[in-house]
């Protein structure tokens, strides 16, 4: 399965993909990190691991614009899934019907709480005993489309956004590899807004 995977910064998220394909754990290839944003340090990740990068900046385009030159590099990399990892902004409906069930994204919290921005910092301002991550499809609004994964950690007494976020990032790192080895593996049934996945075929 071919991913072309879009971030916006850091990129340890598409980082953790890598090393699930390297080691063997997920069968995918990635066709294609794209960045929004100029400088991206995930950019330079995937140039040192010979992996094919590209910035496609935003900046001064309109979203209908801007998806229609990021679907095109993506079908012409012939990718068959769409991973969003740390890409921060909106995707058009025109996108999302180029792509129909086939953009994942990683969100910091247990959706449907805190989407947008900063979900660690709103978990933790609103005194949740629990936190965690979503996988979960993408429709034309914000983080709310059927969720494939989730995964938990505490929210301790002590906690600042910063030894949260790690805790949450840990698990964003595991969950995300698996929720693409799911659909690597044709598991994943969309029905409504829920996602069943399907047992593991006998060998
Ligand atoms: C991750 O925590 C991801 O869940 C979050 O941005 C970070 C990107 O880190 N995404 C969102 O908040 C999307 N709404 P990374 O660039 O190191 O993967």
């Amino acid at each position: 399965m071919r991913l072309g995977i879009l971030i916006s910064g850091r990129g340890s998220n598409f980082e953790a993909i890598a090393n699930s394909i390297s080691r063997g754990k997920l069968d995918a290839e990635i066709a294609i990190v794209i960045s929004n944003r100029p400088g991206a340090k995930g950019l330079e990740i995937a140039t040192a691991r010979g992996i094919p990068a590209k910035c496609i900046p935003s900046r001064g385009l309109d979203r209908e614009e801007y998806d229609k030159l990021l679907i095109e590099e993506l079908k012409a990399n012939e990718v068959e899934l769409v991973c969003l990892a740390g890409f921060m902004r909106l995707l058009s409906a025109n996108f999302i019907k180029a792509f129909p069930n086939r953009v994942l994204n990683i969100h910091p919290s247990l959706l449907p709480a805190f989407p947008g921005l900063d979900g660690q910092k709103q978990a933790l301002d609103y005194g949740v005993k629990i936190a965690g991550c979503t996988v979960h499809f993408v429709d034309e609004f914000l983080d709310s489309g059927p969720i494939v994964l989730q995964s938990a950690v505490p929210v301790l007494d002590d906690d600042d956004v910063d030894s949260l976020s790690a805790r949450i990032l840990a698990q964003e790192h595991a969950t995300y590899s698996q929720a693409i080895q799911l659909i690597a593996e044709e598991r994943v049934v969309i029905e409504g807004r829920k996602v069943r996945i399907l047992p593991e075929r006998a060998a």
